[in-house]
């Protein structure tokens, strides 16, 4: 657990660390974030991170709640305050506080910014990648902007917890003709049996992953053939191999789809490369 949060312009221990009861984001959900990987005390990719983060405030309108660099800075300060070397670092924007009232409040409301960071075991999540997960299909409920990253994350949050019971660790979702869009908090990705990395679109659909960038610019870089394209669930269950992307899984093997084994049910070389690789393709911060 963080031992600091840093809100609306202060470092606070965790425990006392908390927003207003009118805060946007508690009561529409209007907000949003982005999670960055921290490895040996570095922020992955920050830069691209920050990048998306500006773009989603942009489409919802919120203003940013402070100047890029003066962000990286608060980033890195909460990493170090809490001390941690492998872990995840959240941070949040939301429209800030305002009397509850359905459109925006009045100009020069200022946004809430909240940033945490917490310790995790890189060496239990490479034993999960080293077995490879199961994920089940589910239909695509979301709204259709699922390209800005929002904190509006129901149909995720449910998503999840029918794939925890299901005894899965992700769900995809399937859009009305019949193709996977993307995973309740990642990208979805197969390999074809000749070969080649199919992963859908990121033009409508899905959220632009920023591991998904980095994978396939390092999968195009090593000569690999990328299909940007939609696939079907039945073409996944055929597929050589299966794997998900995203910032908490970096290229997570995926050996089973409702039940039903990928070729031979283990990671697949292509995923396994690609994740011994991921880091070299990374932008690592200072
Ligand atoms: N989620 N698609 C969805 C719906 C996601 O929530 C995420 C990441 C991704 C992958 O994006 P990236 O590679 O930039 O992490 C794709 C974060 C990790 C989360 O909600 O915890």
């Amino acid at each position: 657990m963080s031992r600091f949060a840093f809100v609306n312009g202060r470092y606070l221990p965790y425990r006392h660390a908390a927003v207003h009861i009118e805060d946007r984001g508690y009561q529409f959900a209007d907000g949003v974030y982005e999670v960055c990987e921290v490895r040996e005390g570095r922020i992955v990719d920050e830069r691209r991170h920050l990048q998306r983060l500006s773009r989603s405030l942009g489409e919802l309108r919120i203003p940013p709640p402070m100047a890029p660099r003066a962000l990286g800075f608060v980033l890195r300060e909460t990493v170090r305050l809490n001390r941690v070397r492998d872990g995840l670092l959240y941070l949040q924007v939301t429209r800030g506080v305002a009397r509850r009232e359905h459109a925006f409040p009045p100009a020069g409301t200022r946004p809430s910014l909240v940033v945490t960071a917490r310790a995790r075991d890189r060496a239990k999540a490479e034993r999960v990648a080293e077995t490879g997960i199961s994920v089940i299909t589910l239909d695509d409920n979301r709204w259709q902007r699922v390209d800005i990253k929002t904190i509006a994350l129901v149909p995720n949050v449910l998503a999840r917890q029918t794939a925890r019971e299901a005894g899965a660790a992700e769900a995809w979702f399937v859009d009305e003709a019949g193709f996977v869009t993307e995973g309740a908090a990642s990208n979805a990705w197969i390999v074809t049996g000749e070969g080649a990395l199919v992963t859908r679109p990121a033009e409508h659909g899905i959220l632009r992953g920023i591991t998904r960038t980095v994978v396939f610019e390092m999968a195009a870089a090593s000569g690999l053939t990328i299909e940007e394209r939609p696939f079907r669930v039945d073409e996944a269950l055929q597929a050589r191999e299966a794997f998900v992307t995203a910032a908490t899984q970096i290229v997570m093997p995926v050996i089973k789809i409702d039940g039903t084994p990928i070729a031979d049910g283990k990671p697949g070389p292509l995923a396994r490369m690609l994740r011994a690789r991921f880091h070299e393709a990374a932008e690592i911060g200072e």
